[in-house]
């Protein structure tokens, strides 16, 4: 499913996001950026060891929830990761909406600084740090088609979700997003 805000277009698939070619591809990272499980291990494994050497390099101090910081992208099919840190989910009223929604812009300010044209995103705190599922879906569809209509500079924006679950659940979210 896709859709057109703006000059640019928001795109849904399911798939493995280590294996779908962009300018820049989004990571659900930790603060540490310290590597882990989930997409961000996946990342790792598919990128190999010169991403984190870049992250331990030029961010060593990791980056807070609701920001993101950009590294090489070693053998992934891109140019740029962009390690984006969403909340852990601590039932709602701890800063986690504002939080989630800071780390896609965060990621969508930063892909147009280095000029990327295309975007990969991951759910971001879906997963592991246990956001639930459809809130996620809803600001990270509303994060992003917000920043499209407003005018940031990219073609496309791709969430890649992991599941048919996943994917329904942004498809919901796009489809009530008008
Ligand atoms: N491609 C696309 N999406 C993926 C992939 C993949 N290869 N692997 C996992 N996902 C999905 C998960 O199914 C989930 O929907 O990414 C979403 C985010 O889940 P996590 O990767 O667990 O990320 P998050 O919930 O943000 O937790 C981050 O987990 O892996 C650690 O180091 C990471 O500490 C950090 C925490």
């Amino acid at each position: 499913m896709e859709q057109q805000f703006g000059t640019g277009r928001l795109v849904l698939v399911e798939g493995d996001i280590t294996t779908i070619a962009a300018d820049a591809i989004g990571n659900a990272a930790n603060a540490a950026l310290a590597g882990g499980g989930g997409v961000d291990g996946a990342i790792h494994r598919a990128g190999g060891p010169e991403i984190m050497a870049e992250l331990r390099s030029r961010h060593s101090y990791g980056t807070p929830a609701g920001t993101a910081v950009s590294t090489g992208a070693g053998a992934l099919p891109a140019r740029w990761v962009i390690h984006a840190v969403g909340p852990v989910w601590r039932g709602g009223d701890h800063g986690e909406p504002v939080q989630l929604a800071g780390a896609y812009r965060s990621a969508l300010s930063i892909a147009a600084e280095l000029g990327a044209r295309t975007l990969t995103l991951p759910a971001i705190s879906a997963g592991a740090y246990g956001y639930p599922l459809d809130d996620a879906a809803r600001i990270a569809v509303a994060t992003v088609a917000d920043s499209l209509r407003a005018g940031a500079p990219l073609e496309w924006v791709t969430f890649v979700l992991f599941s048919p679950r996943a994917l329904a659940a942004f498809e919901h979210a796009l489809l009530a997003f008008r």
